[in-house]
């Protein structure tokens, strides 16, 4: 399977308030579809915000290839791209053209590189043809491809996403998981943090699941651990409540 890009070790957060994470280890590896699946507040977002330094841990560490990801931190925001809960608080382009090239400017790339990248992108998540749109005109969904793209076109080892279904309708899921799932085909490292599993458990190759205090109960395949979803206190798959191990409606 070769080295993890990721590593949390005894990973741990407590918050003043009580909440928090608590001694969470785990690796990622390579072209892996992780799904981090726990009810509200059991501490998904807090975990994944540490896995590109956005919060410091009270103890344990995350290494990204074997290094502290707070020892370079420039380094691993671009290597671990993260899709905010919140997606709309993440654009700051005037038009969906320029939100893509933000990141590419910033780290100073040629403008003829970055033409190339970020036309490449917008036709990856197909939101070409919005090229010249405000960023605040579009749909949830636009919006929530957009904020991919930004991220996308930076070349990440590691696209994190939170709730990234949250206010969208079936379609506009349906169409955002066929997405995640090209590019998890193409090679790209997915972890997904959502409190709803139904849409997307089936596609995913690996699930971890937290409690209820923040600690990681379980790590395993989808279909081995449907069985522990409704003790957790997540919602078990449709298929799975009628006896099914995978959607037989699903091709
Ligand atoms: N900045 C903060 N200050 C104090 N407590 C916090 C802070 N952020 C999160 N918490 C608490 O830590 C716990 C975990 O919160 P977190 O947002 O990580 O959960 P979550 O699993 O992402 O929930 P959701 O499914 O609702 O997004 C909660 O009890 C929350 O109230
Ligand atoms: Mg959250």
């Amino acid at each position: 399977m070769g080295p993890p890009i990721l590593e949390i070790n005894h990973l741990t957060h407590q918050f003043p308030s009580g909440g928090g994470i608590h001694d969470v280890c785990f690796q990622v590896f390579p072209n892996e579809f992780i799904l981090l699946a726990g009810p509200n507040g059991c501490g998904k977002t807090t975990l994944i915000r540490h896995l590109n330094a956005l919060l410091m841990p009270s103890s344990g560490d995350v290494r990204l290839y074997g290094k502290p990801v707070t020892s370079d931190i420039t380094k691993t925001r671009k290597a671990v791209g993260m899709v905010f809960q919140d997606a709309d608080t993440q654009i700051v382009g005037d038009t969906v053209y320029d939100e893509v090239a933000f990141g590419p400017e910033n780290i100073k790339m040629s403008r003829t590189l970055i033409q190339k990248k970020v036309t490449r992108t917008l036709e990856q998540l197909d939101l070409f043809h919005l090229k010249d749109r405000n960023p605040a005109s579009l749909s949830g969904g636009e919006k929530r491809r957009l904020a991919i793209a930004g991220i996308l076109v930076m070349d990440p080892e590691i696209i994190v996403l939170d709730e990234p279904f949250a206010n969208l309708d079936h379609p506009s899921s349906m169409s955002l998981i066929k997405t995640i799932c090209q590019l998890n085909q193409e090679g790209q490292t997915i972890i997904m943090a959502t409190h709803d599993v139904e849409e997307v458990i089936t596609r995913a190759n690996r699930m971890l699941i937290m409690d209820r205090h923040g600690r990681l109960a379980r790590d395993g395949t989808p279909p081995d651990l449907l069985r522990y979803l409704a003790a957790h206190g997540i919602k078990e798959p449709c298929f799975s409540r009628m006896g099914y191990n995978s959607p037989p409606w699903q091709t």
